[in-house]
């Protein structure tokens, strides 16, 4: 058999790998890569917020995991923690004991978390986070009230519960999913309202304090904390999902709290893991979870999934929690965060016909272009839509193309909205990264329109 070993990983060359992925994992990424002309990077090491590809060239990690390199990559504390754990011999797996990693991670989290905010379910993934925290609605509120209220644009997963209350017709496609739950827009209060006040079959509301897959969506202010009253006075329980936005990115550990509100669940993930750990959790109120599981057999039944709190996961965690608090990391998420919005709104005051609007809180940021589907000449439309019809009229993929080849700068995009480039900057970004970033998208605006989808169709000849 010929298999590959570790040692010949580092020999493939991108050629090899590109065909892995057409024949063996997803010929569908091959194809967008190829558009966004991504597809001959292969990506070598990585350290605090750059990457290191086969050519030497450091890339300024703004993309950030969608998220999950709050602490940027291999953090040298992570990766002590990590290799301490190693030559302890500490064990991984081991269900027929209590785990002291999970108990200290557990304990971690219910301290930072705020008021009775104090059980905490781990998983691996985002999504498990969510499933659990929609079973324990539906287990807290019985068969007769478990439908959920989710929001338009929203993303909470993949997996067949959380897609359920995910609003994506494509990624739902014909899937067998949870059906009878509600639908409103976000940010409107009083269609959660309306719903609650004629369906006595509603127990949860679920959303994101700022969507992250709809274009870095900001709810206005007091938002959460009206519909955490029409929760409370409905009696329905109220999930935030901070898979995205939480662990310290908007400068707050959660986005919520600028609410001042406490939600009955919320899930986390992504820079949970210290940007080396797949993890997530669920984290609910006490009063909560005793009432949903007052049987201890039923309790005991509720144990996380095979890994959920493996060994070093959970002490990577509890790691990452640590290093956000010693290094003041909100702050600087904070600080910089508004040094970096304020640098795009200038940005944006300079280029008003290609940038339609700057958003977001701490380091979570979108920048949304104009659509100019419209101003192309037939012939250029023509050119864009052979490479892709999802593309004509978006400059975001051309912009996202050229910081990366040109100027070696990965942003992100979103679920829904392919106008807006999403930014998630590690929390240790500094501003000498943001000037870099901002040089770079003001040289590559400064050309207009034409010039932008020049460079990116000669990019691609
Ligand atoms: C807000 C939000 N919820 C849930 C998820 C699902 O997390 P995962 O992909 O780890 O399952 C994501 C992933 O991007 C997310 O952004």
């Amino acid at each position: 058999m010929d298999l590959i070993k570790f040692n010949d990983i580092s020999e493939l060359e991108s050629e090899q790998i590109q065909q892995i992925y057409r024949e063996n994992i997803n010929p569908g990424q091959v194809y967008y890569y190829k558009i966004l002309n991504y597809h001959k990077t292969i990506i070598k090491s990585a350290s605090g917020v750059f990457l290191i590809d086969q050519n030497g060239n450091k890339i300024l990690d703004f993309a950030g995991g969608v998220g999950s390199l709050g602490l940027g990559h291999n953090h040298h504390r992570i990766i002590k923690v990590r290799e301490q754990f190693r030559e302890n011999n500490n064990h991984q797996i081991g269900p027929y004991f209590f785990s002291q990693y999970v108990a200290a991670l557990s304990k971690n989290l219910a301290t930072i978390s705020p008021g009775d905010l104090n059980i905490v379910i781990l998983g691996n993934v985002g999504s498990e986070a969510v499933e659990n925290a929609v079973k324990i609605v539906e287990k807290f509120q019985g068969p007769e009230k478990n439908k959920l209220i989710y929001t338009k644009n929203a993303f909470h997963g993949r997996t067949k519960g959380a897609l359920s209350i995910t609003d994506s017709k494509a990624l739902k496609s014909t899937f067998r999913l949870i059906e009878g739950d509600y639908i409103v827009d976000f940010d409107r209060v009083d269609q959660i309202e309306e719903l609650l006040s004629i369906n006595n079959d509603i127990g949860g509301v679920i959303l994101e304090s700022i969507q992250g897959g709809a274009g870095v969506i900001i709810p206005k202010d007091g938002f959460l904390k009206k519909v955490r009253d029409v929760c409370d006075k409905y009696g329905v329980l109220l999930i935030i999902d901070e898979i995205q936005c939480g662990f310290g990115r908007t400068g707050k550990l959660f986005a919520f709290e600028y609410d001042n509100i406490i939600p009955d669940i919320v899930t986390l993930s992504k820079s949970l893991g210290g940007s080396n750990a797949a993890i997530s959790a669920a984290i609910i109120k006490e009063s909560i979870y005793k009432k949903a599981y007052s049987k201890k057999d039923e309790w005991f039944l509720q144990i996380p999934s095979t890994f959920g709190g493996m060994g070093e996961a959970a002490v990577t965690a509890n790691e990452a929690i640590n290093i956000l608090y010693d290094e003041k990391l909100m702050d600087n998420a904070k600080d910089n965060g508004r040094y970096f919005l304020n640098r795009l709104k200038d940005l944006q005051a300079k280029y008003p016909k290609i940038i339609k609007d700057i958003r977001g809180k701490g380091l979570m940021i979108g920048i949304e272009f104009n659509d100019i589907s419209q101003t192309f000449s037939p012939i250029i439309s023509t050119l864009l839509s052979s490479m892709d019809k999802k593309l004509k009229g978006s400059i975001t993929a051309f912009v996202g193309s050229i910081m990366l080849n040109e100027y070696h700068i990965l942003a992100g995009f979103t679920e829904y909205n392919r106008n807006v480039l999403r930014l998630h900057p590690p929390l240790i970004t500094k501003c000498d990264h943001i000037d870099y970033f901002i040089d770079s998208i003001d040289k590559i605006l400064s050309g207009g329109i034409v010039e932008i989808v020049k460079k990116f169709i000669k990019m691609k000849l």
